[in-house]
């Protein structure tokens, strides 16, 4: 950066007044009135009162005191970055999305990625869940794909969020642990919530130390659908491919890199992006009909569960690229608003009651975050295609209708009309049955798949997985949770259950939880789960 020599004057007091002199811009209030002294508010006299017509001084305080807003409840510290999302080929065979349309076109993109579970000051090497949250700004309106680079979750049923949430932030008495999940409130939800268990290996694995955002797969988790011009469906599955490969680093340099550097992959990015190195990920698809989902013992529809990728390989159909860094951290990276139900034409959800919860959820945590239902006026979460629509006014309203028409129908010719073909159109799935809070029996089996993750994993990270639970599990002050959660690791995998009791110092090893449904010892490790072997 070039270090200017700004011509300057000493005050009484010999305070610095930097003088606009030539092209310099003259400082003004928010007002736009020009400022003789930035230095020094207006007192009565050298060593008097400040006075209260001092209205630049009044103005400039009382903007400082309103800069923050509440950071997100979850994934409150996050980094942005801007690119293009690039298709590889057609795929109108199965949506009638516009940006999958034609191979080689490029759509502008936002990414930000955060941490779940720390407040927006926490440390980046943190062992959390990393989110992947990306907005699509395509020509039929925005698309955010807002997801994890975990591809499952710890609930099945968004009703439970707000206890998942509660229960890994510092417990409300003491206002501690800082350390995410290490912690008696966290383990003992998760040890009463056995749907929790698939997610927990993935949490405890190499996968929550990630060595940076460039080295991550993200995943879209829900099952989605797909509709094509014919109005025909298929599932749909998104992940995000790092062209890097996976890369995490062990625990012992996650608590030094977090002591010496709280912002080391923030730090990664922005150095990456200033040197030309443009991280790149591929968009890889998993598609299929409900035939083939009706075959699977798990339900599509449960977020704790994946496809495995040597049932249903995965197709790569385009590639986002990364290369540009906002020019202000807060307009962008902390104003953004991404939300599960920004999709365009062509992509729709499925009955995962997860993803039915995140769509009702999202627009209310945007307005309480950012305080007006203008967000959308904000550039960062402004459409980039032509939009027109007849709401107005609120607060910081800053696009009205034009003319006389707010309304319609209308008579006058003016304005937006509706577009039957053009319009999204909701896929007509048919639905039926009582009116129940139910869970269903295909959601019951929550081992098998904890089971095929840490068997698919190498010995050395198998051996991770043990340490991390042990770690955890020691700061856990409550001895019966202890047990529980080995009595649940026993069922996944007999040998961990033992090495992480033993470890723990547990006398007598518990009895194996109870498993709602008989879960399946006999799947094959997967390999494409595996961090070391890649
Ligand atoms: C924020 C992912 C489940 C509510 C986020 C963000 C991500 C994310 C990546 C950060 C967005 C950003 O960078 O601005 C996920 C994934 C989920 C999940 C992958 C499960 C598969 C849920 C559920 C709820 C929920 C079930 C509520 C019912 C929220 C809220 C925010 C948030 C309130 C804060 C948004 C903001 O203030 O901008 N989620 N989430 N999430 N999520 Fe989720």
């Amino acid at each position: 950066a070039t270090i200017h020599d700004q011509k300057a004057t000493r005050g009484n007091g010999g305070e610095l007044h930097q003088i606009a002199e030539g092209d310099t811009p003259v400082l003004t209030t928010a007002q736009g009135g020009p400022v003789a002294d930035d230095q020094n508010s207006l007192r009565a006299g050298e060593r008097g009162p400040t006075l209260i017509e001092d209205f630049h001084f009044r103005e400039k305080i009382f903007h400082f005191d309103h800069e923050r807003i509440p950071e997100r409840v979850v994934h409150a510290r996050g980094y942005g970055v801007h690119g293009f999302f690039e298709t590889y080929e057609s795929l109108a065979a199965y949506t009638r999305a516009d940006l999958f349309q034609r191979p080689g076109e490029r759509t502008p993109a936002f990414v930000r990625f955060s941490t779940v579970a720390g407040s927006k000051g926490s440390f980046d090497l943190a062992r959390d869940v990393r989110g992947f949250a990306v907005k699509i700004y395509t020509k039929e309106g925005n698309w955010d794909l807002v997801g994890n680079n975990i591809p499952v979750f710890f609930i099945q049923d968004a009703i439970k969020f707000p206890d998942v949430i509660h229960s890994v932030k510092p417990e409300p008495d003491r206002e501690f642990p800082q350390a995410q999940s290490a912690h008696d409130n966290f383990w003992d939800f998760i040890s009463l919530t056995p749907e929790s268990m698939h997610m927990i290996m993935w949490v405890m694995s190499d996968r929550a130390i990630p060595r940076s955002f460039r080295f991550m797969e993200g995943f879209g988790v829900h099952t989605f659908r797909f509709v094509n011009a014919k109005d025909e469906s298929t599932f749909v599955k998104f992940h995000w491919k790092p062209k890097l490969g996976l890369q995490s680093v062990v625990w012992n340099e996650a608590v030094k890199i977090n002591g010496a550097d709280p912002d080391f992959h923030r730090r990664d990015m922005w150095q990456a992006i200033q040197s030309g190195n443009f991280p790149e990920w591929d968009l890889h698809v998993q598609l299929f009909d409900q035939d083939f989902a009706d075959k699977f013992d798990f339900d599509i529809l449960d977020p704790t569960k994946i496809i495995p990728e040597e049932v249903l390989p995965t197709k790569p159909v385009g590639r986002l690229v990364l290369d540009r860094m906002p020019e202000n951290f807060f307009a962008e990276t902390e104003q953004v608003a991404f939300m599960t139900q920004n999709v365009p034409p062509g992509i729709d959800f499925s009955d995962d009651p997860l993803l039915q919860g995140r769509n009702f959820s999202y627009l209310d945590t945007q307005l309480k975050r950012l305080g007006s239902p203008n967000f959308t006026h904000l550039p960062i979460n402004a459409p980039k295609c032509p939009f027109q629509h007849f709401q107005q006014d609120g607060h910081m309203a800053m696009r009205n209708p034009v003319g006389r028409v707010n309304y319609q129908p209308n008579s006058w010719g003016e304005g937006p009309r509706e577009s039957p073909m053009k319009g999204f159109r909701h896929f007509p799935s048919e639905e039926q049955g009582p009116k129940l809070r139910i869970r269903a029996e295909s959601f019951a089996d929550h081992y098998s798949q904890a089971r095929q993750f840490f068997i698919s994993q190498t010995p050395p990270e198998q051996r991770h997985i043990a340490d991390a639970l042990t770690f955890e599990l020691s700061k856990v002050e409550t001895p019966v949770i202890r047990e529980r959660m080995v009595a649940h690791l026993l069922n996944i995998d007999e040998t961990l259950g033992k090495k992480v009791g033993h470890a723990l110092g547990l006398e007598t090893m518990p009895k194996p939880a109870d498993a709602a449904v008989a879960t399946r010892q006999d799947l094959d490790p997967s390999p494409a789960l595996s961090i070391i072997q890649r």
